[in-house]
This record gives structure tokens, sequence and C-alpha cells, in this order.
């Protein structure tokens, strides 16, 4: 099984669901790929921004990812598409091909806790907002567990 997550930058959102989701697999032994892409090639080859990376490693996860923009070929390739927030939903809702369309599913509609309907932007913001993103990714992994009946 392959997982792609997907915001704007890929260096703040996307890279931390795809660092929590492979811990947490790798915690329960599942045999789950997952890699991140961006709607914008702002960042492209960059590494996840400083701020993310070190508000993951408090709290225990890696942070390895280069980033690199959405391709054609990711809709073929991932069994499972989340993005972050409804502008980068809105643009693979355009690009993807209508026979991977079910695929795309927004990173939130996995969480139980109170969200706000998407993953907010954290670049401009402090960090309560980075830690933030990363609640979401976890409460989102139990969901992931769920849909995926592990
Ligand atoms: P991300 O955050 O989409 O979660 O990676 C952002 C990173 C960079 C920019 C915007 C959002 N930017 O405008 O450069």
């Amino acid at each position: 099984m392959k997982v792609l997550f997907v915001c704007l930058g890929n260096i703040c959102r996307s890279p931390t669901a795809e660092s929590v989701f492979r811990a947490k697999a790798q915690e329960s032994g599942f045999d789950i790929e997952f890699d991140s892409a961006g709607t914008s090639h702002y960042h492209c080859g960059e590494s996840s921004d400083m701020r993310s990376m070190e508000h993951a490693k408090a709290r225990g996860y890696a942070m390895t990812h280069f980033a690199r923009q959405v391709i054609a070929a990711d809709f073929a390739n991932f069994d499972y598409i989340f993005a972050m927030d409804l502008k980068n939903m809105a643009h693979l809702q355009m690009h993807c091909p209508d026979d991977h369309k079910h695929k795309l599913k927004m990173l939130t509609d996995l969480c139980s806790m109170k969200h706000p309907g998407f993953v907010p932007d954290p670049y401009y913001g402090n960090g309560y907002d980075f830690d933030y993103v990363i609640d979401l990714c976890e409460d989102a992994w139990d969901g992931f567990r769920t849909l995926i009946n592990k």
C-alpha cells in the first residue's frame, strides 16, 4: 500500500504527516509506503521547514523528506492521497484522472478530535500551530487504521 500526503509547499504539513504515519506504521509492523508532495514548486528540493523538524523531533518523529511537486504519475502510483486543505484538494481534483478520484481524501476526514475541516497552514504561525499539525496527524493515524481495517 502506498499513501501520499499533499500540502502547498511540501515543507510543513505534508512531510509532517508522512513522518508521523511512517513512525506509527513501523511501530505497528505495517508494510506501508508513505510520501508527500506539494501543489506548488516553491520549495522543490529543500528539506522541511526547520520549525516543523524541531517540533516533530521533540515528539519523536524524524523528518527526512526533500520537497517535491505533485506529478501526474502520483495519481496512479498511490492508493490513498490525503490533502491537507481545501485548496490542495481543489488542485488535486483538477489534475486527477476520473478513475483515480476515489483516492482523494481530506486528512481531517480521518480525525476524531475537534478540527476546522482542514489542517491549518502553520507557515506564518507560531509553535502552537506546528504542534497542532502534529496533533491532527496523530489523531488521523487512528482514523487511517480504521479506514484500512487494521
Ligand atoms: P506547507 O506550508 O504547505 O504546509 O508546506 C507552506 C510552506 C510554504 C509556503 C506556504 C505554506 N509558502 O508560501 O512559501
